[in-house]
């Protein structure tokens, strides 16, 4: 029996700093991803995190960003601790994350999978996400959701600065993040 077969409750919460370090062995464990990569996008995309705690202890989040086309939300990470892996967490996350960027005022949610991760495109295919014919070295999968709040996009020159932030500015900050581990 796993830890969270014996758990007696999932919530999910907001991120926050306090939830660093734990997120971090997670995701450098789980996800494979480079401690500068993971540093970046949990201090940058912070409002767009949520936690799963299984009962108090950290167990996995998501991790979501708005793109440059303005109705879709990116889910940049989603992980589950292995301790708690296939027990219901990752279905509370996607569950979450899709009212969360529903009421945000997103009509899609899209991602981007290792062609190699099988586990993860069942478990989206499961969810009712749709592989797209988009050329690259990784799969992207999407969904449409139904907006329940009009999305602030804001006006056009904020929509382009936006935009410039996107493509320049967080590139640079990434960059800069390399190496700035979180533990
Ligand atoms: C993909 C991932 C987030 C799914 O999280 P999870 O907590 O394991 O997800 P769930 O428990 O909701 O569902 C996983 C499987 O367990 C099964 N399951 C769910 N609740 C269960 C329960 N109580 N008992 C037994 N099995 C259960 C589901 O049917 C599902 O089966 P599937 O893999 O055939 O779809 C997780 O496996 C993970 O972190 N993987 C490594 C990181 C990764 O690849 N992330 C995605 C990158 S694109």
């Amino acid at each position: 029996m796993t830890d969270a077969n014996a758990a007696t409750s999932i919530e999910i919460v907001p991120g926050s700093p306090s939830h660093w370090p734990a997120l971090a062995r997670i995701i450098r464990r789980d996800l494979s991803m480079e401690p500068g990569q993971i540093s970046y996008y949990l201090r940058h995309y912070m409002p767009g995190t949520a936690v799963a705690l299984v009962d108090g202890r950290t167990a996995g989040c998501y991790v979501f960003y708005e793109v440059p086309r303005p109705q879709v939300a990116w889910l940049g990470i989603i992980v589950v601790d292995g301790a708690f892996q296939s027990c219901g967490v990752g279905r509370r996350l996607v569950e979450h994350l899709e009212r969360r960027a529903a009421a945000d005022g997103f009509s899609a949610i899209e991602m981007s999978v290792d062609p190699d991760n099988a586990g993860a495109q069942r478990f989206y295919e499961r969810h009712g996400y749709n592989r797209l014919d988009r050329p690259g070295d990784r799969l992207t999968y999407a969904k449409s959701i139904t907006p329940t709040a009009p999305r602030q996009t804001g006006n056009a020159l904020a929509r382009f600065i936006h935009w410039l932030k996107c493509r320049t500015i967080w590139r640079l900050r990434y960059a800069l993040t390399i190496g700035n581990n979180l533990d």
